[in-house]
């Protein structure tokens, strides 16, 4: 696929990962501000790049034409609570909110993978505006504690990226 056509594809899931920062860096601002303990200890986002995509769909036999159908990680946003209480908190908070759609949840706290892998996820989809249209963009969002995430960074490193045993 083109160069310019991958970007018109990835510039939706790019405003999606940028607006939801913002949404969930105010609440912890405004949880701050008030001077409230905030569930949520910090966030970050990424689109998958091209290569990633493209490798994660050759695994999945899945057809380039059918990527953005099947895949539900192309945006992805972490948020890293401090406590496992937490986690309930901001998926309560995600679920009451009018600006994002909640499709799917898994609950690998509750029923942690047999890898070890303990996270919480949630696909959204958040609406992004464009001068002449509005599209439904579709996220993964993960909520874990700080010591899940630190867990799940290096079982990542060796057993995606070095295919390490
Ligand atoms: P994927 O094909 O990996 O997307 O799995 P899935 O579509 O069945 O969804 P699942 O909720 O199991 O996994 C979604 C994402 O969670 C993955 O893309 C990884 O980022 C992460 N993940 C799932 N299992 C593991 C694991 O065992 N270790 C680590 N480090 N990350 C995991
Ligand atoms: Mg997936």
């Amino acid at each position: 696929m083109e160069i310019q056509l991958w970007k018109d594809i990835l510039n939706p899931y790019e405003l999606a990962v940028e607006e939801l920062l913002v949404k969930f860096n105010h609440l912890i601002k405004e949880y701050q501000d008030r001077g409230m303990y905030s569930p949520m200890e910090q966030v970050c986002g990424r689109v998958k790049s091209i290569s990633s995509i493209l490798d994660k769909a050759q695994k999945k036999n899945i057809e380039v034409d059918k990527i953005e159908e099947q895949l539900d990680d192309i945006a992805g946003i972490r948020i890293i609570c401090q406590f496992v209480e937490d986690i309930e908190k901001v998926t309560e908070l995600i679920r009451n909110r009018s600006d994002m759609q909640v499709v799917t949840e898994k609950d690998y706290i509750n029923h942690m993978k047999s890898s070890g892998y303990r996270s919480y996820h949630m696909i959204i989809e958040v609406p992004v505006f464009f001068s002449d249209r509005k599209e439904n963009m579709r996220v993964e969002v993960q909520i874990r504690t700080i010591a899940m995430d630190f867990w799940a960074s290096l079982d990542h490193q060796m057993k995606y990226k070095k295919d390490v045993e």
